[in-house]
């Protein structure tokens, strides 16, 4: 499966913060925001990955990723000259798609919960359709909205209802079959002129081939796009991170328990991090999986 992560956009509620940069290099806490979405998907197991961004941002993510070597991925880059949509990423994308399915995640996507990993991996395996991952919240009203038949098939879809079928909001991660990318080539644009994702997911749950994962109690799906749902999620990673002694979304943890670098990489990774706790945690976890891997070899 070939991944997208949609990293463009104004980021208009975030002025003037965003006037001159872009919102997924505002730091979540200790990491850019782009860190959460990209270890999305390096936990679902994908590690060709297209990074989309504005012309004037995309040299940023560049310069921070280059071609994801070092985390053991391959990273491309997309332009998208303005925002023309979020289903405009399998325009974009095509090339890079192929003939696989694609997982598209939006940039500024914060998950975290138990057993992400394997819900993402196992839907992530044969995708027929597309899978959604939906999650309740309290205003139903600023999302896509998404109603099941209770075995997980989406059976209502609907865009910012006033009078919402369901507290079940779309989140910003979809797994898609290969068809998505003619499906996207088919859709209009809406008034505003975007091509919208909605009318992606629709056409699946108009053929009976869309699914409604759901990330149920104790899972977070952080909001990063404001002030204060920035500072929130911030303020997120930073209690879970210190109460636990664990990092979310340590893109080189996640490499090196896949196995798609080694404790050696790692260990240089965290070292060039000179004093940071970031590149401190990165040492101390090489040094652990040194160990373990002594262990278990004995
Ligand atoms: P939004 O939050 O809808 O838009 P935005 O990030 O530009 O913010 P604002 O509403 O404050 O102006 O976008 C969700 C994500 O998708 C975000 O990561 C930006 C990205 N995006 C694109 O990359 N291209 C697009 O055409 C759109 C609409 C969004």
């Amino acid at each position: 499966m070939k991944g997208i992560i949609l990293s463009g956009g104004a980021g208009t509620r975030l002025h003037p913060v965003t006037l001159p940069m872009s919102k997924q290099l505002l730091p979540v806490y200790d990491k850019p925001m782009i860190y959460y979405p990209l270890s999305v998907l390096m936990l679902a197991g994908i590690t060709d990955i297209l990074i989309i961004s504005t012309p004037r941002d995309l040299p940023q993510f560049e310069h921070l990723f280059g071609d994801g070597s070092t985390l053991g991925l391959n990273i491309t880059y997309g332009v998208q000259e303005t925002p023309r949509g979020l289903a405009d990423a399998f325009l974009i994308g095509a090339d890079h798609i192929g003939d696989d399915p694609a997982a598209l995640i939006l940039g500024d996507n914060v998950f975290h919960g138990p057993r992400f990993s394997e819900v993402l991996q196992e839907n992530a395996r044969d995708v027929d359709g597309c899978v959604l991952f939906g999650y309740p919240v309290n205003d139903p009203s600023r999302y896509g909205v998404g109603v099941t038949d209770g075995a997980g098939r989406l059976v209502s879809l609907e865009e910012k209802p006033e009078n919402p079928r369901s507290n079940m909001a779309i989140t910003g991660l979809y797994f898609y079959d290969n068809e998505v990318v003619d499906i996207a080539k088919n859709i209009q644009p809406s008034p505003r002129g975007e091509l919208e994702i909605t009318d992606v997911n629709r056409v699946y749950l108009d053929r009976g081939r869309a699914k409604l994962v759901t990330l149920g109690r104790g899972f977070a799906w952080l909001d990063t796009g404001t002030h204060d749902s920035l500072l929130q999620a911030g303020q997120y990673v930073q209690t879970v991170e210190q109460r636990q002694g664990l990092r979310i979304a340590c893109l080189e943890e996640i490499a090196l328990r896949r196995g798609l670098i080694d404790a050696d990489a790692c260990h240089a990774i965290g070292a060039g991090l000179g004093k940071t706790a970031y590149g401190q945690y990165l040492m101390t976890i090489a040094a652990e999986h040194r160990t373990e891997a002594l262990a278990c070899a004995s």
